[in-house]
């Protein structure tokens, strides 16, 4: 068969798939470790790693393993039947995260949503508020998926206008304010309080020291849920195995994604302890393909090598260069602002409007430099590497965001 190029893949898709993405001109067609490659042979470092899912490396050779060896003996059976891998994984993945039990999904969207009707059954079969009356607070800038009842309570024009009419029963507050939160934890039908402990999509707001803690604290004062979403900033992204964990607080209900599997297959998960979990009963909740085979074993390998490749001190020790080299290009350089973040989840905000094209043309530059990332929400760029990058690499990469950033100067 002949082989396609990079301008007629982009085309293909541009003609035959929705516009629902707008994506940095570069089709790629393989990957290992921290480097992606185009169609055309050219090698690039992934400083997104799929929205923080790849955190282990792309194609993890014993991740992979773990799912084509389960790939040729089972593949699916349904929560029908039980199957030999899912039992083993939920022993694995509650002592990992210290819970009582864990209800496996698949997509991030869809472990949130688990976490949205566990904390609203809970309200009213434990905490006693009243059928319907539930609210679940949340906050402004939130990003936690893409289903109607998820963006029904975003504040963001693009995820929700004309997507209406949006599900009922959430408060919006400011993130980082425990003033509002406890302002709003006195309503006696709030059910929890659903928050990113970084917000990723909005672009990188790390909340002040102790809003975590607070905000946890609060939660139990008022008989709340707490409810972290570390879809984007789990599994050692941010320097610790949790986000939360900087602050010491173990949430009423964990939901996990992306990087649960190394990026290689969509593995959520939603963790809480009995007294919530047992609240969902035999065919109130599900997914056909959530705790499959091959999820379950994936996920078991994904958590594995972040242990064995001590991947949270990584990510802990190689953000703090990374902070410390872009405060340096950023002290002599008037296109960029500010550099902010934990771990290897951080953010550049470039000197522009938010409708302008800085941004997207540096990010531009920075492909055709060698380096991948993307802007959020206009002027802010993401950089999440793969936290199995070494430290000469991280310089590497400094070395082409400076080269690029100074290009832009003249
Ligand atoms: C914090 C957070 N929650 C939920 C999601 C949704 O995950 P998915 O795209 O797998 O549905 C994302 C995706 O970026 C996220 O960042």
């Amino acid at each position: 068969m002949e082989k396609l190029t990079s301008a007629e893949l982009m085309q293909m898709e541009d003609k035959y798939g929705a516009h629902n993405y707008h994506p940095l001109p570069v089709v790629l067609s393989k990957g290992y470790g921290v480097y992606v490659w185009d169609v055309e042979g050219k090698r690039y470092f992934d400083f997104l790693s799929a929205y923080s899912a790849v955190n282990q490396g792309h194609c993890h050779p014993k991740i992979i393993n773990a799912l084509t060896e389960q790939a040729r003996n089972l593949t699916l059976t349904s929560r029908a039947f039980y199957n030999d891998s899912l039992g083993v994984y939920e022993k694995f993945i509650t002592s990992y995260f210290g819970f009582d039990k864990v209800l496996p999904m698949n997509t991030g969207a869809e472990a949130v949503e688990t976490a949205i009707k566990l904390c609203r059954k809970w309200a009213y079969e434990k905490k006693g508020i009243h059928e319907n009356d539930a609210k679940i607070i949340v906050c402004e800038g939130n990003f936690h998926g893409r289903t109607t009842t998820i963006i029904s309570f975003s504040n963001d024009p693009d995820a929700n206008k004309n997507f209406g009419p949006y599900t009922p029963g959430f408060v919006r507050i400011p993130y980082n304010d425990l003033g509002a939160l406890e302002t709003a934890l006195k309503d006696k039908n709030i059910a929890g309080f659903l928050v990113e402990p970084i917000q990723g999509e909005a672009g990188v707001y790390v909340p002040e020291d102790g809003y975590l803690k607070g905000a946890a604290d609060l939660c139990k004062k008022y008989n709340a849920l707490f409810i972290a979403d570390e879809v984007q900033t789990g599994i050692a992204r941010t320097g610790k195995l949790l986000a939360v964990h900087h602050e010491n607080v173990q949430p009423d209900i964990l939901i996990l994604g992306k990087a649960l599997s190394g990026g290689v297959y969509p593995v959520s998960a939603v963790l809480a302890n009995d007294e919530i979990m047992m609240v969902i009963k035999p065919g109130q909740h599900g997914s056909t393909f959530g705790g499959n085979p091959i999820a379950a074993k994936v996920a078991i390998a994904a958590l594995e090598v972040i242990e064995e490749e001590g991947l949270i001190e990584n990510a802990e020790r190689l953000g703090k260069i990374f902070r410390k080299e872009m405060q340096r290009i950023i002290d002599s350089s008037d296109l960029v602002l500010k550099v902010r973040g934990k771990g290897l989840l951080n953010a550049i905000i470039v000197n522009d409007t938010p409708d302008s094209s800085t941004a997207w043309d540096l990010c531009v530059q920075l492909k055709e430099n060698g380096l991948l990332a993307k802007p959020t929400h206009g002027n802010i760029i993401r950089f999440a590497p793969p936290l199995v990058m070494s430290e000469e690499q991280l310089m590497e990469c400094v070395s082409i965001i400076e080269k690029t950033i100074n290009s832009f100067k003249k």
